[in-house]
């Protein structure tokens, strides 16, 4: 049995990975220091998953705890690396935490890595990186534009690292997923996103207005070069997101690989404008949601979506879920957990 070990584990995406890593029997070990996140989680994947993970709460910002943890886990055989702070305007506000924090708990792990003989991870990357593309869709080979953001910029410099980290010690094997914008819940309703105070991203602001914690969305800017005026994201199921991880961890053990260090797009290849997720949302749930369009928000791009066809060749891996089914999955979250508080 091969053992995980789950880095932020108990966020957003990486809960859901845990599930689909424990229902193909691997045996998990989630690190999280729990800054984004409550130890509530673990309930929720033990109820789907019928089993509860190994769980270390600890900060990969200190190397010695980051040690303490592989010696207490002898035999991991890959890392999944999600623990990042992720808020791309707290990141302007704030950004040597951002760097700090990103960049530490990286290089903490290849340290580690190096130290205890563990040869493969996966890391969450974005599509943040390509910034406003020159061409649609995105396939991996396309530029990587300046950071808009120090968050942006922690990815692409985390990139570099594995990178470099890579070519210096030829044994290791990894993986870099970029995200385009995930979004839903798993659909028991038992684990999902749990956004701190006001939302930044656009679904759990809708959830929420639509559920009346908020009055009102805002949509950002209806003078976009599109269809419709607003701008255009690839959102990409949770779950199938999570399966993608899985993919990607059998790939490295089973030494599949075409390049020691591999990059994939994780998106559907299907770009929806704000307008259009609205609507699908409205439909879904069959009340109309309060909303009114205000300025572009900054650092905002127009449009990005993926060119999925190297995910779906090499990493056999596609997108499943379509839009309604998620919205309905991050709706019913929402009901869920404001019907415990
Ligand atoms: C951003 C980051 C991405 C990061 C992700 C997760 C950039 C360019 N993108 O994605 O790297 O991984 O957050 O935190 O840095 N919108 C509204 N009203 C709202 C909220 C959003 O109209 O209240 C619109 C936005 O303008 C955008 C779309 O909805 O067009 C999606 O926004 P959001 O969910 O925040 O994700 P991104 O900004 O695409």
């Amino acid at each position: 049995m091969s053992t995980i070990l789950v880095t932020g584990g108990t966020g957003y995406i990486g809960s859901h990975t845990v599930v689909e890593l424990m229902r193909e029997g691997m045996e998990v070990v989630i690190v999280d220091n729990l800054s984004n996140s409550n130890l509530e989680v673990l309930d929720g994947i033990e109820a789907i998953a019928g089993k509860r993970p190994h769980f270390e709460e600890m900060d990969l910002r200190e190397r010695d705890a980051t040690y303490r943890v592989f010696e207490k886990y002898a035999g991991v055989d890959a890392i999944i690396h999600f623990a990042a702070f992720k808020a791309v305007g707290e990141s302007v506000e704030k950004p040597l935490a951002y760097y700090e924090n990103n960049l530490l708990s990286l290089i903490h792990l290849l340290e580690a890595m190096d130290r205890y003989g563990v040869d493969h991870m996966v890391f969450s990357s974005s599509c943040t990186v390509y910034g406003e593309p020159d061409s649609l869709p995105v396939t991996e080979d396309s530029p990587i534009k300046k950071a808009t953001s120090p968050y942006g910029n922690t990815k692409q410099i985390c990139e570099e690292i594995l990178q470099d980290s890579q070519a210096s010690s030829p044994g290791k094997g990894l993986i870099s997923l970029r995200y385009f914008n995930p979004i839903g819940a798993h659909p028991s309703a038992m684990i999902g996103e749990l956004p701190s105070g006001v939302p930044n991203n656009l679904i759990p602001f809708i959830t929420q207005t639509a559920i009346g914690i908020r009055e009102q969305l805002s949509v950002f800017g209806d003078d976009y070069n599109t269809p419709d005026g607003s701008a255009i994201r690839d959102y990409i199921n949770v779950v199938d997101l999570a399966r993608a991880h899985v993919k990607a961890i059998r790939r490295l053990l089973e030494k599949r690989q075409k390049q020691a260090y591999e990059v994939f797009n994780l998106g559907t290849g299907r770009g929806l404008s704000v307008f259009e997720v609205i609507r699908a949302f409205e439909k879904v749930t069959g009340q109309p949601l309060n909303f009114r369009v205000v300025d572009r928000r900054e650092g905002d791009v127009e449009q990005v979506y993926a060119d999925t066809t190297y995910a779906n060749t090499e990493l056999g891996w596609k997108a499943e879920i379509g839009i309604e089914e998620t919205l309905l999955s991050a709706w019913d979250w929402e009901k869920y957990i404001r019907s415990k508080s």
